[in-house]
């Protein structure tokens, strides 16, 4: 586990000494920390599994570690508590995330973005409203919403105090220019998923901003 620690905390001193502003360590959509935090994963009898507190403890390790390096105004935590993304799963979501939330407000970092739904695409049930307030309860930082966003929820949902920002996947790869379309209520184009993961050079770069898109006098 120390060893692990070590490797978070090199890589926020690789960040640093690229030049970024910030990190964000990644705790969402069954990546390592994430597999430590959720209950479905996390099969452990050690010190590192079973209770909350348990699972909480190598995320937490590597966060500390990663405030050392960068101080904790300079550091967000992304989650994913009800994502099923790579077989992910918590029997509940509510506590083991309420709690992490309390554990990061304690801890001080900047922000934490909640992944509300699975990229995938199953927003059957909607977002999961009682795991939003568990972790706004704990957390006192900046809130940011992610995952199947429309800038029409987005607004919302901010003007409800149901998120401080959301951040954009998808719409992003498809509209260079998302910010000034949202701005101007204007069409999007549409994304084309099997471009995301291989296949030939189209995809990423090659959507049309609105200004292309003009038909030209
Ligand atoms: C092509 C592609 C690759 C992604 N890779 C990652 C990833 O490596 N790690 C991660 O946490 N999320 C990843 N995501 C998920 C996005 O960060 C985001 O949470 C998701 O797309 C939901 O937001 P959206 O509905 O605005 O797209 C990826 C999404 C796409 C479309």
């Amino acid at each position: 586990m120390a060893d692990i620690v070590e490797q978070y905390r090199q890589g926020a001193l690789n960040a640093k000494a690229a030049g970024f502003d910030g990190v964000e360590v990644h705790a969402a959509n069954g990546y390592l920390l994430d597999q430590f935090l959720k209950s479905g994963s996390n099969h452990r009898s050690d010190e590192f599994g079973g209770s909350v507190e348990n699972r909480m403890r190598l995320p937490l390790m590597v966060i500390e570690a990663v405030i050392d390096v960068w101080g904790k105004g300079n550091v967000g935590v992304r989650v994913s508590p009800t994502g099923s993304f790579n077989a992910m799963y918590d029997e509940d979501p509510v506590e083991t995330f309420g709690e992490f939330a309390k554990r990061l407000n304690d801890l001080g970092i900047s922000y934490i973005e909640v992944v509300e739904d699975s990229f995938q695409g199953n927003h059957a049930n909607g977002r999961p409203e009682s795991v939003i307030d568990a972790i706004q309860a704990g957390f006192h930082g900046t809130y940011i919403a992610n995952g199947a966003y429309t800038a029409e929820e987005a607004r919302k949902r901010i003007g409800n105090d149901r998120c401080d920002l959301v951040t954009f996947g998808r719409p992003f790869i498809a509209n260079p220019d998302l910010p000034e379309r949202f701005r101007q209520h204007a069409e999007l184009n549409k994304w084309d998923d099997s471009t995301f993961y291989g296949g030939d050079e189209r995809g990423y770069t090659d959507y049309p901003t609105l200004k292309e898109l003009e038909p030209s006098v």
